[in-house]
């Protein structure tokens, strides 16, 4: 489990095991701007349910100056639009009650220069296939000092963000959560959202020299974004929030359970996503969850300065982020069932045309945390000589359902690897390249 530290010593924690050049801390370079004099200039990327909920609680700090870019003209401008008729209705669920508030304005843009200018944080608030696009079009002017944060960034985040700055990360700060901070939904777009439930806690890694940031304390800024829930808990390396994020091996897995002896007939209802798991399907993400368990555990044996210790089994992520509300806490199985926040959701499916159900597997459960959650832990497995037979009877099964290949046999080299954030994508063979070590920092790290 996490250690919890004061904030202001945990960021000089996270500096010390996180910075290349020197394990001092040293003053900081430039003036800090998060000081309650100045703006902290925030800027959102998409315009989906997350992004929704996220710049209507920014917005309403006066701390901060809230931005949205999207990579769409056209939501650019209805948004905008829609924000000079009227402002951006929340609605909360807070215990058994929904209040209603009205988000501030903030801009809405389809121009990554002017979104990024002046900016302190940048959030990702958006699918992880669209990390990519988001990251190339922004990198030319992307600010020095500049925090660029997944909200989620889901699995590989920072391998993207490595891949898309290159040599210019040394002088920005990467951090990463492992969970959006609400199940949230656009109700209407651009003038009603819903936060269903807020999460009790998120956990994050951070890495980068925070010398060179321009906000003296980037995780005290997005606690001021957010509000007093989630609790933040941010520690460790990046790769830990990678192999912490289950959304990879929450949604196959269940998906693979519910479906994998479907007999192709139409239903007359879609089936609960979480209220109708049985055991079998807990067993299985018990398992999965061992699986990357141990997986982390083999990194730590070898690279002993490396904390993955956020990495942890399912039932007791479940417990830290909804313990509050969750009803029954026996087992996974129960846990997952007699959560308030998953009551109601459904499978993903599609209506036919006389109104019956059948599976969508196109859905993001699949098309998201396949990609850009499962076969990127099944990657890091790969490399850390980890045998995985659960993961990969899942992953063997979602593949062909998507209709691609990643896994041939027992190893990723599928043809399609290349669409996926698995570290081999990236060409990273070894876990030091995993890591982001060079040669010398991995010599001097492994045992
Ligand atoms: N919503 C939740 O309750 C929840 C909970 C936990 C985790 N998450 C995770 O948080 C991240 C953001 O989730 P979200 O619910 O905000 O996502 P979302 O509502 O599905 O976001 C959709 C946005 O992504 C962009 N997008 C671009 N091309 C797209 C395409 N082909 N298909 C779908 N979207 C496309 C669009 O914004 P632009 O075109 O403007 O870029 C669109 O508005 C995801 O990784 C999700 O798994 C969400």
């Amino acid at each position: 489990m996490v250690k919890e530290v004061p904030p202001d010593e945990r960021i000089e924690i996270l500096f010390r095991l996180t910075s290349s050049s020197s394990s001092r801390v040293a003053e900081p370079e430039k003036t800090p701007r998060d000081t309650m004099a100045e703006q902290i200039r925030v800027l959102i990327c998409g315009t989906g349910s997350g992004a929704h909920a996220l710049a209507a609680v920014a917005s309403r700090n006066p701390r901060f100056e809230v931005r949205v870019l999207t990579q769409s003209a056209n939501r650019a401008q209805r948004w905008t639009e829609i924000m000079q008729r009227e402002r951006l209705t929340m609605m909360v669920r807070n215990g058994k009650d929904m209040r209603a508030w009205k988000a501030n304005t903030f801009m809405v843009t389809d121009q990554p220069e002017q979104a990024a200018r002046g900016c302190d944080l940048i959030i990702f608030a958006v699918p992880a296939f669209r990390h990519w696009r988001y990251l190339t079009s922004l990198e030319p002017h992307i600010e020095d000092g500049c925090v660029i944060v997944g909200l989620p960034g889901q699995n590989g985040f920072e391998f993207d963000v490595r891949s898309a700055l290159g040599a210019r990360l040394k002088n920005c700060v990467v951090m990463n959560f492992d969970s959006l901070p609400w199940i949230c939904r656009v109700t209407e777009f651009g003038r009603a959202a819903r936060i269903s439930a807020t999460k009790d806690k998120l956990v994050g890694a951070l890495e980068g020299d925070l010398t060179r940031a321009k906000l003296k304390d980037p995780l005290g800024a997005i606690r001021s974004l957010l509000g007093k829930t989630p609790e933040l808990s941010v520690s460790g390396h990046l790769l830990g929030i990678t192999l912490r994020s289950l959304n990879a091996y929450s949604h196959p897995p269940i998906m693979y359970s519910r479906w994998k002896d479907w007999n192709g007939q139409a239903l007359e209802r879609a089936p609960l996503f979480y209220q109708d798991i049985d055991e079998e399907t807990a067993e299985l993400l018990g398992q999965i969850s061992e699986e990357v368990v141990a997986t982390s555990k083999r990194i730590m044996a070898q690279y002993p300065q490396v904390d993955l210790s956020q990495v942890i089994p399912m039932y007791d992520w479940d417990i830290g982020c909804y313990g509050n509300d969750i009803k029954d806490k026996t087992n996974l199985m129960t846990a997952l069932r007699t959560n308030p926040g998953y009551a109601g959701i459904a499978h993903p499916m599609i209506q036919t045309e006389n109104g019956q159900y059948v599976p969508n597997f196109n859905h993001r459960f699949l098309a998201e945390d396949v990609p850009f959650g499962l076969v990127v832990i099944r990657g890091i497995a790969e490399i850390a000589g980890m045998p995985t037979p659960c993961m990969d009877r899942v992953l063997a099964w979602c593949q062909e359902k998507l209709g691609k290949e990643y896994l041939v046999g027992s190893s990723l080299t599928g043809k399609d690897l290349s669409t996926t954030r698995c570290p081999q994508r990236y060409g990273f063979t070894t876990m030091a390249d995993i890591l982001g070590l060079n040669s010398a920092q991995a010599a001097a790290q492994s045992r």
